[in-house]
């Protein structure tokens, strides 16, 4: 095993444990909403934005309480944005990681519930008392604003908005750059942002450099959030169900403009490729601590599901 599989794994499991800590039992009323919950976070998932925010914590060196609360945090905003994006009002998909939708295996209502109260549990962990040291408590505000402001209508709301609204449309490449920047991209900016925003200064205590260093990290960001919508259309046209634990061949059946269906399968491969080169140029200044980013650039960009 290779030392970022290993890693990957314990990131994944700490994840995993935090994620079934956190979320009610299946005992606390109302049962029926917290057995959706639990069954729509727990056992399934790349966990991705929980690894960038861990890889940008590498970067500023943070320690892993707040490392482990802002990646759960993100997590279940993200179960949340999966669950309503599966209702029959959305995307209406019966399939997700390999298990029948919330809305099918419990009901509309219970899905659009879980849905909410996900988002709600995210902000509750994310600002608890004494997560980050009282010297920096205005930076867990920052974090919980930045988690906000991903989630709302500028960011992934936002962008399922106008996804909703492109259905059998044609857009242009910087309409549908903003739309996958938006509905999938501002997420993952704000998982890279709260692993630094988690750690010390990324270059020492002069706000100038400090802000540079933000800046490029937020270049790479923006890089690998559209990267990772342009590899989740593509795979979306060249895996099976079976392998991606949802339905394949979606986007073309339901008339989503994505990058294959605006520059074909070769040419939507050629940016994800050209993305991934940006995005790890972006990390080249950040030296050694930069390492897990680039590896988990890879991954994003090499995945088959
Ligand atoms: C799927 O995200 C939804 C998109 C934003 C494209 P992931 O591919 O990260 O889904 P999980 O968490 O691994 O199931
Ligand atoms: C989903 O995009 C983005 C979200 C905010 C959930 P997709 O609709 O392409 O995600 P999948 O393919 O269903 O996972
Ligand atoms: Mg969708
Ligand atoms: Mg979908
Ligand atoms: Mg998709």
């Amino acid at each position: 095993m290779t030392d970022f599989s290993a890693w990957m794994i314990s990131v994944q499991q700490d994840v995993e444990k935090h994620l079934d800590t956190i979320l009610p039992g299946r005992e606390a009323i109302p049962h029926n909403l917290h057995e959706a919950m639990r069954y729509s976070v727990l056992g399934g998932g790349k966990r991705v934005r929980a690894l960038l925010v861990f890889a940008a914590g590498e970067l500023a060196e943070a320690a892993p309480p707040p490392l482990l609360a802002s990646a759960v945090a993100v997590e279940l905003i993200h179960a949340y944005s999966l669950i309503h994006d599966d209702l029959p009002c959305m995307d209406d998909d019966a399939l997700r990681r390999g298990r029948p939708s919330c809305h099918v295996a419990f009901d509309e209502a219970t899905a659009l519930l879980a849905g909410d109260a996900l988002q709600s549990l995210a902000f509750e962990c994310l600002a608890k008392p004494g997560l980050f040291d009282s010297s920096r408590s205005a930076r867990q505000l920052q974090a919980v604003r930045a988690l906000a402001h991903a989630s709302g209508s500028l960011g992934m709301a936002g962008g399922q908005a106008v996804d909703l609204a492109a259905v059998g449309k044609t857009l242009t490449r910087p309409e549908l750059e903003l739309m996958h920047a938006m509905k999938t991209g501002a997420l993952i900016r704000a998982a890279i942002r709260l692993g630094a925003l988690c750690g010390k200064s990324l270059s020492g205590e002069d706000n100038l450099k400090e802000t540079g260093a933000f800046n490029r990290l937020d270049h790479f960001a923006n890089r690998v959030g559209l990267l990772f919508q342009v590899v989740d259309d593509i795979l979306d046209c060249t895996e099976k169900s079976a392998t991606l634990g949802k339905t394949a061949g979606k986007d073309n059946a339901t008339a989503k403009p994505t990058y294959v269906s605006l520059l074909g399968l070769d040419e939507a491969r050629r940016y994800a490729d050209e993305l991934r080169q940006e995005a790890r140029l972006a990390l080249t200044r950040f030296d050694k601590g930069g390492q897990r980013l680039t590896e988990l650039t890879d991954f994003i960009c090499d995945r088959r599901f």
